[in-house]
């Protein structure tokens, strides 16, 4: 196991500070630095998290710049352009890409030479941005895609299956977006596919699962403005799957190479996740309906960048 001892968090916004204490709760490591322009929030996100630590598992956590993340084993990115009310993810790529692109230049200055996890919007595009400009292997930067979506469409199906969701195999693979892909055809609960694991489901009623999904993230913000919980909480699974060195199998964003007839773009597959990053990327047996579909989002993702 690599002794992971810093973290690095571009971006203190709702999802880097949450990211920042999920961290520090899972005891992951024992350095975090937070880097943010806007160094007073960085600051004060800091100082909370501080005063929390004494009663955690001890923990380094201060505002800081490129030169803290140079030695870092993780580099999360989430400075981006939040998005408002029912604007899609796609509509901020300009925004984003600017802010994505500079902290990836000031990264790669720095002389950085670990994991990036990148969870700012469009997260495909910001990913191979960073990829563009950061001069790793690909393997070592990596969006969060659609492993939130996953885990939302797993907590949909249990609900329904009245399963645990952690009992249900089931993944969201393509752009973290309105072209998502939720593949029912590859779902598996004890080795026992959908059709047999309670009552059989129409199209209709997958596609209404699919599309409660897709839009969850657009309810929550239209409540509370933002969303943190739920992608913080993916982000962390993805850094203790690459500090573990666990081989984990999980989708993420990361280059396609060919699989499924997709190669050159950022999108989600399953990917097994350990010290180098990506490991290795796999190739899952969808429906012919769903591998056209994954098709149409790769393509969506291919005129976005
Ligand atoms: N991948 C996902 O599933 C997911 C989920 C939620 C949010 N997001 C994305 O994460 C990003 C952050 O969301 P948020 O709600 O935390 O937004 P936020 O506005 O609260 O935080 C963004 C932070 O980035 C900082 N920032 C801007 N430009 C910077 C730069 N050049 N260098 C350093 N810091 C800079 C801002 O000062 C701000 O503090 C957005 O792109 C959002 O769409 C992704």
């Amino acid at each position: 196991v690599i002794e992971l001892g810093r973290i690095a968090i571009i971006g203190a916004g709702h999802v880097g500070a949450t990211t920042a204490y999920a961290l520090m709760l899972r005891a992951l490591v024992r350095e975090i630095v937070l880097i943010d322009d806007n160094e007073a929030l960085a600051e004060a996100e800091a100082r909370d998290l501080m005063d929390a630590n004494a009663l955690a598992r001890p923990a380094r956590i201060w505002a800081g710049d490129y030169e803290d993340a140079s030695t870092a084993a993780i580099a999360i990115i989430t400075a981006g352009a939040a998005t408002h009310g029912s604007e899609s993810r796609l509509a901020v790529t300009l925004q984003s890409a600017d802010i994505v692109g500079e902290c990836a230049d000031q990264l790669a200055a720095s002389g950085f030479k670990g994991i990036v996890v990148v969870a700012s919007n469009p997260v495909d595009v910001m990913a191979m941005t960073a990829f563009e400009r950061m001069g790793l292997p690909a393997a070592q930067v990596i969006g969060t895609g659609t492993l939130l979506d996953s885990s939302r469409f797993r907590q949909a199906l249990a609900s329904r299956l009245k399963l645990a969701p952690q009992a249900i195999e089931a993944m969201v693979i393509g752009e973290h977006g309105d072209s998502e892909v939720a593949s029912f055809s590859t779902v598996r609960a004890g080795g026992t596919d959908l059709d047999q694991l309670g009552p059989a489901m129409n199209a209709a009623e997958r596609e209404a699962i699919a599309k409660e999904v897709a839009s969850a993230a657009y309810r929550i913000i239209g409540g509370k403005g933002y969303t943190s919980f739920g992608i913080a909480t993916a982000t962390v699974r993805i850094c203790e799957a690459i500090a573990r060195d666990e081989h984990a199998v999980m989708p993420v964003s990361t280059l396609a190479t060919g699989q499924l007839g997709i190669e050159g773009v950022y999108l989600s597959l399953p990917c097994v996740l350990g010290r180098n990053g990506v490991e290795a990327i796999l190739t899952p047996a969808l429906s012919e309906a769903e591998q056209a579909q994954l098709l149409v989002s790769a393509e969506l993702l291919r005129s976005s960048f």
